[in-house]
């Protein structure tokens, strides 16, 4: 396994996402971890993150230095490899304002293990505020910018450093380091998901007691799909897999769900809470403040069917969810420096009431390895190409107050617009196209009359993981289409709009 430091980078997790596209085994701990702590992992390599300070602050992050001796091979990137230069005797220097941009390199050896595979120029981000200024004695340099030293090695103690960013998008051939140095660690490949697979379902044999339950909240995607297929594997007809209709659903979706779902589980349950949802959100115009209800609407339905199977004898223990590591990204912090951006509804803490413990056999995966197992398990595209769609359904999408008739508009624009962009063959190649009901009206002309209507927003977004995201050019055609057929169906709406903003600095869902 390759172990990521993290120094507060905020691309630690595109390091490990990197690793696991390569196929690599990797995983992120806190950059103070202890070597102790660290002992009982098999640790092929070490790679040191970039972060925020400068190794000049007084309060700069350092590894426990017994790190340096655990004789496995260390790649710092941008701040940590100013850490592993000064660590080796080499010299760092304030260069004052940071730079952030796109630079070139010139690779000056490109036979190096390290480089082995770049070009003789390459496209890297910077981002730093401190360079080296002295390699320590027996280091060599690889590769510079006109300004700085851009990689380093020390090949007598297997080091190295970068100071750019080798894991974001706009350093295209940093995967090819991250590769070389994890050939140089002689890390091996994971051989496919089915290692995961079996792994999780051994965990949940030993987690979940002969007699113990598992209820699975199940939302038609596919990541609560894949991860109730995982424990049905690992405990059969104690899996009780339940669909809560929110009300908030997209047209057709909900006997759409049961047609698939009825033939994968053994027990499956839908159940209409509708009414109790929809109540609960009368008024509310908060997005913050719909996520929480949604939650604990969630929670509460959930303790409803616990206490009514409790009564057939069946002792639900456990609540599997479908979460995937960038909802935890987003919504939890994991590391002390990500920020906190939306409310995921999965994340909200479980009630003590429910008396439930958590089973989340995806939360460290991103979406292309559960793709990837869901694929080994037999799902079919609807749900391998099936867009993404949010916990609180549309409740984010339907801005300002939530009611019936609002609801059923937007529902309707929604399926009008996927329906063309599934026409014009778009709906494959992009992560979610979708439409947003709004909560202004806008003044137009239909039939010789003055209407006083409400607006719809179009938005497609393509995207690996949803952390970014960008807008593709469509059709002039499709969204003149899309909005003539939307005012026209749709009595409640007289204006489309197109949303043209990528993440970030836009997030996906508009709430
Ligand atoms: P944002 O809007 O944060 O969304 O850019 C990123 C991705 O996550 C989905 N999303 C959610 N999924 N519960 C979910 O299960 C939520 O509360 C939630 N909020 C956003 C969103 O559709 C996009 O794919």
């Amino acid at each position: 396994m390759i172990v990521i430091l993290d120094f507060g980078s905020q691309f630690c997790h595109l390091i490990l996402k990197q690793l696991r596209y390569l196929q690599y085994s990797a995983r992120i701990f806190p950059h103070d971890i202890s070597v102790n702590e660290l002992s009982s992992f098999n640790i092929d390599g070490i790679i040191f993150s970039g972060g925020p300070k400068s190794i000049f602050e007084e309060e700069a992050p350092h590894p426990d230095p017994r790190i340096y001796d655990l004789n496995v091979p260390i790649l710092g990137i941008c701040y940590g490899s100013n850490l592993i230069a000064e660590y080796y005797g080499g010299t760092v220097k304030r260069v004052g304002k940071a730079e952030y941009g796109i630079e070139m390199v010139d690779v000056l050896d490109r036979h190096h293990p390290l480089t082995e595979g770049l070009m003789e120029k390459e496209q890297v981000l910077m981002s730093h505020g401190d360079s080296i200024e002295a390699l320590p004695p027996s280091a060599k340099i690889l590769g510079r910018t006109k300004k700085v030293i851009a990689i380093f090695a020390l090949d007598d103690r297997k080091a190295y450093g970068v100071q750019f960013h080798p894991e974001v998008h706009h350093t295209p051939n940093g995967k090819i380091i991250l590769e070389n140095f994890a050939r140089i660690c002689e890390a091996e490949k994971k051989k496919d998901m089915q290692d995961f697979i079996t792994d999780q379902v051994w965990r949940i044999r030993n987690t979940v007691g002969p007699n113990e339950h598992v209820l699975m909240a199940v939302s038609g995607g596919i990541d609560s799909t894949v991860a109730a297929m995982i424990i049905e594997e690992a405990i059969g007809d104690r899996l009780h897999c339940v669909f809560v209709d929110n009300g908030l659903m997209r047209k057709n979706e909900v006997p759409q769900v049961r047609k698939n779902y009825e033939k994968f589980f053994t027990n499956f349950y839908v159940v209409d809470a509708s009414e109790k949802f929809l109540s609960a959100l009368r008024g509310v115009t908060d997005p913050q403040q719909k996520r929480r209800i949604i939650g604990k609407m969630f929670y509460e339905v959930f303790h409803e069917f616990k206490e009514k199977l409790s009564q057939q004898g069946i002792n639900l223990r456990y609540l599997g969810q479908g979460t995937i590591y960038p909802d935890r990204i987003e919504s939890a912090a994991p590391s002390k420096t990500a920020s906190h951006i939306k409310q995921h509804h999965n994340l909200v803490p479980l009630p003590e009431y429910l008396k439930l413990e958590l089973i989340e056999p995806l939360k460290d995966l991103f979406k292309f390895e559960v793709r990837e197992i869901g694929r080994k398990l037999g799902l079919d595209d609807y749900f391998l190409q099936r867009h993404p769609f949010p916990g609180p359904g549309l409740a984010v999408r339907c801005l300002g107050e939530i009611t019936r008739e609002r609801l059923d508009a937007l529902r309707e624009a929604d399926a009008i617009f996927e329906e063309i962009i599934r026409k014009y063959g778009i709906y494959e190649d992009a992560w979610q196209a979708f439409a947003v009901l709004l909560p202004v009206k806008t003044v137009g002309v239909q039939g010789d009359e003055r209407t006083y209507r409400e607006v719809i927003a179009l938005r497609v977004v393509e995207s690996k993981d949803a952390m970014t995201a960008t807008v593709p050019s469509l059709p002039w055609q499709l969204l003149y289409e899309a909005a003539r057929r939307i005012v026209d169906e749709i009595p409640l709406v007289n204006r489309v709009v197109l949303d043209v903003t990528s993440k970030p600095p836009a997030t996906i869902e508009w709430e």
